[in-house]
């Protein structure tokens, strides 16, 4: 059984963005069936922290986005939009330091989960916003 929500209808109007969207979507499936499987610690701190740099470097290319067409009225998403970013990461750090020293997983699934399901939640709500506002910019 899979556990991750995933929301593939969105359509992200950047192709590379969208592309790292639906990568990152299936990094998370396979970080859950690794965790199902009973796969050891280390097999599990490897793939979160592939996860951790794919979200690096999809939130880095957002983030350049943002700097490149946002102006100063749109300040609020401007911060709610890159607290998202930053909160999933310190998360994600948190989540692989703790397994590291815990050498166990299980305390964390739930983390790992709320840190997917909020990764969704940044597409589905922040990432349709930017969208929005970059073609009102345009
Ligand atoms: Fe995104
Ligand atoms: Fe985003």
């Amino acid at each position: 059984m899979n556990h991750v929500i995933i929301n593939s209808d969105f359509v992200f109007p950047n192709p590379e963005i969208d592309a790292q969207h639906k990568e990152i979507y299936l990094l998370s499936k396979n970080i859950d069936s690794i965790i199902n499987a009973n796969s050891s610690t280390d097999k599990v701190v490897e793939s979160l922290k592939a996860y951790y740099q794919k979200l690096q470097i999809h939130f880095d290319a957002e983030d350049a986005l943002i700097d490149q067409f946002l102006t100063d009225q749109d300040n609020k998403h401007i911060y709610l939009h890159r607290s998202s970013h930053q909160d999933i990461l310190s998360q994600m750090a948190k989540v692989i330091s703790n397994i590291e020293r815990d050498k166990t997983v299980l305390g964390n699934v739930f983390s790992i989960r709320n840190i997917f399901f909020r990764f969704n939640y940044d597409v589905v709500f922040y990432d349709e916003q930017l969208a929005s506002l970059l073609e009102a910019r345009s």
